[in-house]
């Protein structure tokens, strides 16, 4: 076992976990393991880990021989003004849950492995999957993404890469990149997971306030709101946007960035709501950035 990352007091609590920092030997592992042919569910995350992300873990177990996790914190994805630096980092306590969970192999690399001196290469996805919601006002954010599972999936070759609906559009652009560079990835995304009061889970959440989080469901609130709407028979978008921002409006610590009605398969916007539109929002409650989205 490698733990070159983990201090000593921590190796000893997770040994039936392998947790290693080189794409190699996560390579080493993985391809053992596609030579017998045996399937890897694949779920990468930046820690933090909450039951969202177990979700996905247990749906890969479920559906796979061996369940890959990668815990990595990715620079490329924040932008300068953002919380790169305040994001929740709770390693020893992600792998006491990833052990719980039956995980055989944790890949946790570090910025050295992941972006050595003279990297140069960005995989870009463009089109209208990044054109609008979070895209528009996270300029880079998805340039990020895409270049880093770019690089997972080439450390860790799975059979099936488990993503999260709540990112959904993060989800819809790394569909995309798998089916244009022909990587042979099956992906999968998964419901997302709320608190008992309806809030999205997020690692983002442990950074709010008690006020904060106490008002932060209003976000789905709001949107199940706009759904109803729907329901009793109105189709503008103009009109049930109206209605739900109206909801958010009730809460003066809550700053709107985005509220979108799209097709949740292309992202394009719709000017009438239909079943398989998406309502998604962006909203900052005490300057933590959250977001959500229902799907009619
Ligand atoms: P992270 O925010 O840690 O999320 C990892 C995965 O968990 C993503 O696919 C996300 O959509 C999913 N997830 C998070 N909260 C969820 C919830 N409440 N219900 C269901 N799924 C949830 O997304 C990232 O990390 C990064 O961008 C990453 C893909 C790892 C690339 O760095």
């Amino acid at each position: 076992m490698c733990l070159k990352l983990l201090p000593a007091s921590l190796s000893s609590r997770v040994k039936a976990l392998k947790v290693l920092a080189e794409p190699d030997l996560i390579r080493h592992h993985t391809r053992k393991w596609l030579l017998n042919s045996q399937s890897i569910g694949f779920v990468p995350t930046m820690g933090a880990l909450h039951e969202g992300h177990l979700e996905l873990v247990r749906q890969a177990r479920k559906e796979n021989d061996q369940v890959v996790v990668s815990i990595y914190v990715n620079p490329l994805q924040f932008g300068p003004q953002e919380d790169f630096s305040k994001y929740p980092r709770t390693l020893v306590a992600d792998l006491a849950l990833l052990e719980k969970e039956k995980v055989g192999l944790v890949f946790t690399p570090s910025d050295k492995e992941m972006y050595p001196e003279g990297f140069s290469t960005t995989v870009k996805v463009t089109g209208s999957l990044v054109k609008g919601l979070c895209a528009a006002y996270r300029p880079g954010h998805f340039d990020g993404v895409s270049t880093v599972v770019a690089k997972l999936l080439g450390a860790v070759y799975p059979t099936r890469l488990y993503l999260g609906q709540k990112d959904s559009q993060q989800a819809a652009m790394l569909r995309q990149m798998i089916l244009d560079l022909d990587l042979g990835v099956e992906t999968v995304i998964c419901p997302i997971v709320r608190e008992y009061d309806g809030l999205a889970m997020s690692s983002r959440n442990k950074r709010l306030t008690l006020e904060g989080r106490k008002i932060a469901p209003i976000l789905y609130k709001a949107l199940k709101v706009g759904k109803s709407v729907y329901e009793l028979g109105e189709v503008e978008t103009a009109n049930v946007l109206s209605e739900i921002k109206k909801v958010i409006q009730e809460e003066k610590k809550v700053k709107l960035q985005y509220l979108e009605a799209v097709d949740s398969k292309t992202l394009a916007p719709v000017e009438r709501i239909e079943k398989g539109t998406m309502l998604a929002l962006a909203a900052f409650i005490d300057e933590v950035r959250l977001i959500d989205n229902i799907v009619i």
